[in-house]
């Protein structure tokens, strides 16, 4: 059997989602709005693995905790056994390997489970619907669920997968430049993160009750094309999500001094007439939205900044390659 090699791209949350609805698997309690990181990519390629071991995953020559991925391989192996696929019980090898820092808050566990359910669907020669992969890939990691597809996309509150709203070439002169502020493994994964702040987080009921204005207030702005209403709603979003994470006990805190640094940068472009709108996920990093022709202003302002390692710049869009 041939290998299968699959490529696919982090889904950055415009409008995010932080929060699970209890008793499900990464059910989200808020709707979220994203666009694929057309030019960060993971990799990943299956192959057949030992016949007399078990599936194994690397991500950059890593071996890793098969508990993690064997729900999603299980759910698609099923899938094989059903349809009477002869190596459906033949354990897979998968090889991964990301071109931008892993789980630092970039979103590789979206395009990582992402890419592990197209590869997989290829190597056993299924034939799901995609809304069945978002549906699988969700159950690895939430954000998973939007990376499947390409272009913007929106998982709704209380969904069990993503749906595309836009094709990757919806928003051509879309930029986004990522301020690298530490490379490093987040402090805390965005799961228990999430779990901490709905627990022990006053501010937590009201964060998912605001996050409905915002997601249909961010949907026009999208149709629209228009980045002078979108940004000040991302802005909302992300800094409602924080607001409300270092309210939770103990605080879930990911912002380094460099990653103010760029909030501060981009506010000083803005009033310099630039378009910067920045976000921020589960981690120090700082994601800023801008233009093709503000681009080489905005990126080189940013690289001044005390703290910032790295700079990375990507279109949108982000469809798989398989
Ligand atoms: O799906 P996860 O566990 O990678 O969580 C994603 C959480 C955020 O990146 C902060 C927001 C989002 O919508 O992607």
């Amino acid at each position: 059997m041939k290998p299968v090699t699959v490529r696919t791209s982090p889904s950055l949350a415009l409008i995010k989602y932080w929060g699970k609805i209890p008793g499900g698997t990464n059910i989200p309690a808020t709707s979220s709005l994203a666009v694929g990181l057309h030019d960060l990519r993971t990799t990943t390629r299956v192959s057949a693995g030992d016949p007399s071991g078990t599936d194994e995953v690397f991500i950059a020559d890593e071996p890793q905790p098969a508990g993690h991925f064997a729900p999603v391989i299980e759910a698609l192996r099923s899938h094989a056994r059903s349809l009477g696929r002869t190596h459906a019980d033949i354990p897979v090898r998968v090889d991964s390997e990301n071109s931008f820092p892993t789980a630092a808050g970039i979103a590789s566990s979206s395009s990582g489970f992402a890419a592990l359910v197209l590869a997989l669907h290829a190597w056993w020669d299924l034939d799901l619907p995609m809304h069945e992969l978002s549906r699988i890939a969700r159950t690895g990691s939430g954000s998973a669920a939007r990376s499947v597809y390409g272009g913007f996309t929106r998982f709704a509150a209380g969904a069990e997968f993503a749906e595309p709203l836009y094709a990757a070439d919806w928003w051509p002169e879309l930029r986004v430049v990522v301020a690298v502020t530490d490379s490093g493994r987040k402090s805390i994964g965005s799961r228990d993160g999430m779990e901490r702040t709905r627990t022990t987080s006053p501010f937590y009921e009201p964060w998912v009750e605001d996050a409905v204005r915002l997601t249909r207030l961010a949907e026009d702005a999208i149709a629209q094309r228009s980045l002078v209403t979108l940004g000040p709603l991302m802005r909302e979003s992300y800094l409602r999500m924080v607001g409300t994470s270092i309210a939770a006990s103990p605080p879930v805190l990911y912002w380094l001094p460099a990653s103010v640094g760029v909030i501060r940068a981009c506010d000083e472009l803005r009033h310099a007439g630039l378009e910067a709108w920045e976000t921020m996920d589960a981690g120090p990093q700082v994601k800023i939205l801008t233009t093709m022709r503000d681009l080489p202003q905005v990126q080189a302002r940013i690289a001044e900044v005390h703290g910032v390692q790295d700079i990375l710049v990507s279109r949108v869009g982000g469809d798989a390659e398989t």
